[in-house]
C-alpha cells in the first residue's frame, strides 16, 4: 500500500479501509457524528502523545473532542479500567448515537470495544489502530473484552464497529519490540494462507526490506476473508488460533517467572515452531517446511531456552478455556502451509516432545 494506494476491504459487515490515503475516508465518515459533536476519542498515553498529534493533524476539527487516556499495557484490559470508560462516557455526555474511536494498539480497541458494547446497551465505535497487532489483528472481527484477575479475555463479546482504518503511518513512533510482535501474527496469516502470501514472506526475509505495507495489506485481506466465513468462531475462523495454544501457555509461564515478560508475539513465535512440529508428527507437514517455518520465525525473533523442568507449569497454563480433554489439547494445525487443518488432538508427550523440538531449533 503505497502513499497514493487506498483499499477498501468490503467482506465484512463493516468496512476495512486500507492504506496511508485513507484519511479523506474518515473524514467522511466522521462528518456526521462530528457536526452533532457526538465523537469521543479513547487513547493509551503514549498514543495520545504520539498518534493523537497525527490524528489531529490530518483531521483538525477533532482536536476539541473529549479524551480519555488509560494507562499503556495489558493491565489496563481490566474491569476498574472499564468502569472508569464507562464514567467518562457518562459524564461527558455521551447518548447511545455516540461514536467512540479507538485511537490505540489491541488494548484500547479490546477495551474501547467492549466499553462501547456495554455502555447504554450499545453504541457506536470505529478503530484506528497504531500497532503491528492491532493493524493486522486485534482492530478486525469484532472481539471485544476484557482480563479477569490477569487471566485473558475473560469477558467480553462479539461488537463490531461501524468501520475500521488501517492508516501505516501510524506505525512510525510504534518501538521496534512491538513492530516486531506484530510480525508473529503477519508469519501465521502467510503460513495459513500459503501461496503467494507466504511466497511474499519469505521474499521479505530475504530481502531484508524495513517495508512492511504489502504484507499488512495480505494480513488484513486474509484476516478479513477468514472472519467472513464464520464471523462467532465456531469452526473455520480456529485456523487463526495456530501457534497460540502452546503460545499463550508460554506467554502466562514467562509472565509469571521473569522480570522482562514475553511480549504476545513472541510468545505465539515460540508456538508456531512447536505447533509446527506438532502438524509434522501428526498430520505429516514435511521437514523442508517445518524447518523453514522455523528460519523465517528465527530471522525476527531472538527466542529463550524452556528449561525441562517447566514443561509441566507451560503445560497446565496453556489454554485452559480450549477443548481440553483428560490428558490432550485440540490444536488448529497445517497439513503444509496454505492447508490448515482444526479440531487435531494431541496428548502430554507430544506437547513435551514439541518443547524438546522448540530448544533444539533455537539453538541451531
Ligand atoms: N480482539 C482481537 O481479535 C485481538 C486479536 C489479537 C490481539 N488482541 C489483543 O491485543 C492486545 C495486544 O495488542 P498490542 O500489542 O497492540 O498491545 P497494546 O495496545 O498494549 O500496544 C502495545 C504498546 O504499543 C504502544 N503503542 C501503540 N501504538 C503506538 C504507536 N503508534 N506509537 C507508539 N507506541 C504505540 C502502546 O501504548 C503499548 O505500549 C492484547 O490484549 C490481545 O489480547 C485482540
Amino acid at each position: 500500500v503505497g502513499e497514493t494506494d487506498m483499499r477498501k476491504i468490503n467482506v465484512l459487515n463493516y468496512p476495512v479501509f486500507l492504506g496511508d490515503s485513507s484519511w479523506n475516508e474518515f473524514d467522511v465518515f466522521l462528518e456526521p457524528s462530528l457536526s452533532s459533536g457526538q465523537v469521543f476519542i479513547l487513547t493509551d498515553f503514549n498514543t495520545r502523545e504520539l498518534c493523537l498529534p497525527v490524528l489531529t493533524k490530518h483531521i483538525p476539527r477533532l482536536a476539541d473532542r473529549p479524551v480519555f487516556s488509560i494507562l499503556p499495557g495489558e493491565d489496563s484490559k481490566d474491569i476498574s479500567t472499564l468502569e472508569e470508560v464507562w464514567h467518562w462516557l457518562m459524564d461527558s455526555g455521551a447518548i447511545k448515537s455516540s461514536l467512540i474511536v479507538n485511537l490505540g494498539g489491541g488494548v484500547v480497541s479490546d477495551l474501547g470495544g467492549f466499553a462501547a458494547a456495554t455502555f447504554k446497551r450499545g453504541m457506536n465505535y470505529v478503530n484506528l489502530p497504531t500497532s503491528m497487532i492491532g493493524q493486522v489483528d486485534a482492530s478486525i472481527g469484532g472481539k471485544t473484552g476484557i482480563n479477569i484477575s490477569h487471566v485473558k479475555n475473560q469477558a467480553g463479546v462479539f461488537y463490531d464497529p461501524l468501520a475500521v482504518f488501517i492508516i501505516p503511518e501510524f506505525l512510525k513512533s510504534l518501538p521496534g519490540e512491538h513492530l516486531r510482535s506484530g510480525m508473529a501474527e503477519i508469519i501465521k496469516s502467510a503460513i495459513l494462507a500459503g501461496g503467494n502470501a507466504w511466497e511474499m514472506l519469505k521474499k521479505h526475509v530475504l530481502s531484508g526490506s524495513d517495508h512492511f505495507n504489502d504484507l499488512i495489506c495480505e494480513t488484513v485481506n486474509f484476516k478479513c476473508r477468514v472472519v467472513a466465513d464464520d464471523p462467532y468462531d465456531l469452526s473455520s475462523r480456529q485456523i487463526l488460533n495456530f501457534g497460540h495454544t502452546i503460545g499463550h501457555g508460554l506467554e502466562s509461564f514467562f509472565n509469571r517467572h521473569h522480570h522482562v515478560p514475553w511480549l504476545h508475539g513472541e510468545a505465539v513465535a515460540a508456538g508456531m515452531i512447536c505447533e509446527a512440529f506438532l502438524s509434522h508428527e501428526m498430520i505429516g507437514l514435511q521437514e523442508k517446511e517445518l524447518n523453514e517455518i522455523a528460519g523465517i520465525i528465527k530471522s525476527f525473533f531472538s527466542l529463550k531456552p524452556l528449561d525441562r523442568k517447566s514443561y509441566g507449569e507451560v503445560w497446565n497454563l496453556m489454554d485452559l478455556d480450549k477443548k481440553r480433554t483428560v490428558d490432550g489439547l485440540t490444536f488448529s494445525l497445517i497439513k503444509e502451509t496454505g492447508m490448515p487443518v482444526t479440531g487435531i488432538s494431541s496428548d502430554r508427550k507430544d506437547i513435551y516432545r514439541s518443547f524438546d523440538h522448540y530448544n533444539m531449533m533455537i539453538q541451531k
